[in-house]
């Protein structure tokens, strides 16, 4: 399959010890600051992605709020269309662009569920979410730059599949630690260093005790 021309960035704020989130969830790692830095790129792409995980943990609203500027479409990576009619997402899709991607392997009902919602289903993959197909999908809705703001385990997948260009993290000055706390990228891993892609920094920016890091993939 051909790659899709859309620009992707990896974006999240960890503790010093690489953990997005800890052992029980808690996941405010980012500063009034950080969070208004955050709000100013969402408002420059044209989408933002999560995984079905953190939609559930932290029921996020994925909208542009500390500044003025058009809220991005919202894309819910959910293989058997699970999310919730409560979720902060559902409730705000008919005044925000929604997408939720799911797998072939949805269940009639639920795909029936997801149909009364105002949003938009789009299904790639069998089992998981295929993304290189999804992004494609994606592209020819003129989506043409992708702000994935996690979890590890979409991290993962974006990194495995060697589909972003961008890493934005913000390292907040904290140490979690926990080996069921969530990392920045969760799955299985790469086995040798050299298997990770190669990344150069492109700048470091300082906001008070938070550094914002800046890598981009050669
Ligand atoms: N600090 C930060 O910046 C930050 C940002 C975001 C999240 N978080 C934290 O991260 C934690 C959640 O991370 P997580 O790793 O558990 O989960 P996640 O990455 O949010 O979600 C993973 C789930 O997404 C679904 N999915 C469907 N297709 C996928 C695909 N192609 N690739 C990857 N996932 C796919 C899968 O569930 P199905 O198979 O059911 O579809 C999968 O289990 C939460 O605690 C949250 O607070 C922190």
């Amino acid at each position: 399959m051909e790659k899709s021309n859309m620009h992707v960035i990896l974006s999240a704020a960890i503790s010093i010890d690489g953990k997005i989130s800890t052992r029980s969830n808690d996941s405010k790692l980012s500063s009034t600051k950080d969070s208004i830095r955050l709000h100013k790129l969402r408002s420059n792409v044209d989408a933002i992605l999560i995984g079905k995980n953190t939609l559930l943990r932290d029921d996020p609203l994925l909208t542009v709020r500390h500044i003025k500027g058009k809220n991005p479409t919202r894309i819910i990576l959910d293989s058997k269309g699970t999310i919730s009619k409560n979720s902060k997402i559902i409730k705000t899709s008919d005044k925000i662009p929604t997408i939720i991607a799911v797998s072939k392997k949805i269940s009639k009902t639920n795909l029936l569920k997801l149909k009364k919602f105002p949003v938009e289903i789009i299904i790639s993959g069998e089992t998981s979410i295929n993304l290189k197909s999804l992004m494609k999908k994606l592209s020819t809705k003129k989506i043409e730059t992708l702000l994935v703001e996690g979890g590890g385990t979409v991290n993962w997948e974006f990194i495995k599949n060697n589909v972003f260009d961008e890493l934005i993290i913000t390292l907040s000055p904290y140490l979690i630690g926990g080996k069921n706390a969530t990392s920045l990228v969760e799955g299985i891993g790469f086995a040798r260093i050299v298997n990770s892609p190669n990344l150069k920094l492109k700048s470091v920016k300082r906001l008070k005790n938070h550094l914002v890091i800046n890598y981009i993939k050669v």
